[in-house]
């Protein structure tokens, strides 16, 4: 099973990809994420990466696909990976298709959460996120039984840098705009299906999850 899970800032691409990885036992490959990994490690593409993610731009479409890449190559994604946060570009898609060609795979599932953008803002400056294992809350939609700490493992709950609201405006502008034409790249492949994603956390999983088990259109 190998699915795109795309969505503006904050649609709930990685709330929904815990629930997935539980489900379906897939592993979830969040370019942020990695991004985020690599800017703790301070290696050189982490450095790289925190100037255009402060500015809430997008890293260089080289700097992704190189990452991806490495990524799929690895044992765990020979029975499928969920995508999240890639790609982001048209250049990302077909860089994309190229590599699982060579592989001799391909995609199975491009799922959009689709929101609209007026609730976003609301949604990211209210995320807290786990330091220890990364599960994701918010202050008022999805609050952890006790404030600031993880219900999962008890690890302490931190703000990403880029929730703030200037950076989330840049953040929700360049992502609209780039989204767009890659929607339709995958709708004109029919592989694209929307999901209301303004609906609880738990229907929306049971939205994604029929449509992963193919029972709905
Ligand atoms: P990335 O980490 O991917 O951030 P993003 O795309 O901005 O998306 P988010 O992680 O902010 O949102 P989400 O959809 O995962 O929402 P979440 O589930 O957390 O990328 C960060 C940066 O890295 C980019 O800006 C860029 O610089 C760089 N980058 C990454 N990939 C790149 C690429 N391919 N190319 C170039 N650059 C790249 O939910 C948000 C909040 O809402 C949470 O608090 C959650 O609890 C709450 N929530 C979720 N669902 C619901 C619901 N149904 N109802 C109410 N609240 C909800
Ligand atoms: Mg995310």
């Amino acid at each position: 099973m190998n699915v795109i899970l795309m969505g503006l800032p904050g649609a709930g691409k990685g709330t929904q990809a815990e629930r997935i990885v539980d489900e379906f036992g897939i592993p979830h490959i969040s370019t942020g994420d990695m991004f985020r990994a690599a800017i703790r490690e301070e290696t050189a593409m982490g450095l790289q990466a925190k100037s255009f993610m402060d500015q809430g731009l997008l890293v260089p479409d080289e700097v992704v696909i190189g990452i991806v890449k490495e990524r799929l190559a690895k044992p765990d994604c020979e029975r499928g990976f969920l995508l999240d946060g890639f790609p982001r570009t048209l250049a990302q898609a077909e860089a994309l298709d190229a590599t699982l060609a060579e592989l001799g795979r391909g995609i199975d599932h491009v799922i959009n959460i689709d929101v609209d953008r007026s609730i976003l803002l609301e949604r990211l400056t209210g995320r807290r996120i786990c330091k220890s294992c990364g599960a994701t809350y918010h202050v008022v939609f999805n609050p952890p039984a006790q404030e600031g700490i993880c219900d999962k493992c008890g690890g302490e709950l931190y703000q990403r840098s880029d929730d703030n609201e200037e950076t989330v405006a840049t953040r929700l502008d360049v992502n609209i705009e780039q989204s767009a034409p890659l929607l339709k790249y995958y709708a004109e492949k029919g592989l694209l299906r929307n999901i209301n994603g303004q609906q609880d956390i738990n229907v929306v999983f049971a939205d994604l999850a029929s449509l992963l088990r193919g029972q709905a259109e």
